[in-house]
């Protein structure tokens, strides 16, 4: 299914940039009805290597590959960081094409909420806890316009981080509860050299915070050996993880819990964190029991 990694200057120009909904499902369309499979990579844009791997694994099961490129709005509360999100559309376009992508979609705000579009999608129960407390209606907003990326693109499989682990879960939810014949595949989490989770907002922390971010992955390890010595009681493996998070006088903790992996509701394997270094807030999460680098 997969095709053979091409090259060259045809294989560079393929990449088709739509802006319009009928634009991007009359080609996803003409695909599906060839036959074809179709994998869809929602993306906020500011693209780095985490998103390569889902556009790499997408390009390995299906037959053509469909990247969005949408910072949206309604996912980002009063005070955060929609205006300063990075936004890097043509370098993320390099990135498409030398990939091998067969089209962007890359929507306006006004195409994907015209005046008078009212509907809001929510994930009752997930959506209500750790992320969902801390940051209240972005849930709403990311399972509204998941739902709309599905219905204007139509794919076979949609492609999310494990990084985000709340939210993946959230779009499995939604994906099966609503019957969106969409398969939500859960890619694992890319780490710089020394642990750190890639993100795109991680470029808003200077030298002194990143070095300061590695405590994130350092609290994850130390629940995961406290894990492995066979500590199963959920509080202290909260207490080894802000530990190490307390001791670093830049970390703010929003939360260090560890949680059942499909409700996000304690108790269970997944040990889950949120941290603001400066004015980065890092998530991050790990399985545990499982290796962690
Ligand atoms: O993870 C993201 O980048 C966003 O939340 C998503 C899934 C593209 C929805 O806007």
């Amino acid at each position: 299914m997969a095709r053979p990694e091409g090259g060259g200057a045809a294989a560079s120009e393929r990449l088709a940039l739509i802006g319009d909904v009928a634009g991007i499902r009359s080609a996803t369309e003409g695909w599906r009805c060839a036959g074809e499979r179709v994998g869809l990579v929602p993306t906020m844009g500011a693209l780095h290597a985490g998103h390569l791997s889902l556009i790499q694994r997408c390009r390995q099961e299906c037959d053509r590959t469909v990247v969005s490129i949408f910072v949206n709005p309604l996912q980002f509360g009063p005070g955060e960081d929609y205006e300063c999100y990075p936004r890097r559309l043509e370098d993320d376009l390099a990135l498409l094409r030398a990939q091998q992508v067969d089209a962007a979609f890359v929507p306006s705000v006004e195409a994907m909420y015209p005046p008078g579009a009212t509907t809001r999608v929510r994930v009752k129960g997930i959506d209500e806890v750790l992320e969902g407390r801390h940051r209240p209606s972005h849930f709403e907003g990311v399972a509204t316009v998941v739902l709309k990326l599905f219905n204007a693109v139509r794919p076979h499989r949609a492609y999310f981080g494990q990084k985000d682990a709340q939210q993946a879960a959230l779009v499995e939810r939604l994906a099966r509860d609503l019957d969106t014949g969409v398969e939500v595949v859960v890619c694992p989490t890319v780490r710089e050299a020394d642990g750190l989770a890639l993100s795109s907002r991680n470029v808003y922390l200077s030298e002194e915070e990143r070095i300061a971010a590695r405590r994130l992955v350092e609290a994850l390890r130390a629940a995961n050996r406290r894990y492995l010595e066979g500590e199963r009681d959920p509080e202290r493996l909260r207490g080894a993880m802000l530990t190490v998070l307390r001791a670093e006088p830049l970390a703010r903790v929003d939360y260090a819990e560890v949680v059942d992996e499909r409700t996000f509701q304690g108790p269970g394997p997944l040990a889950v964190l949120a941290v603001r270094i400066g004015e980065a807030r890092l998530l991050d999460n790990h399985r545990l029991g499982d290796p962690l680098p």
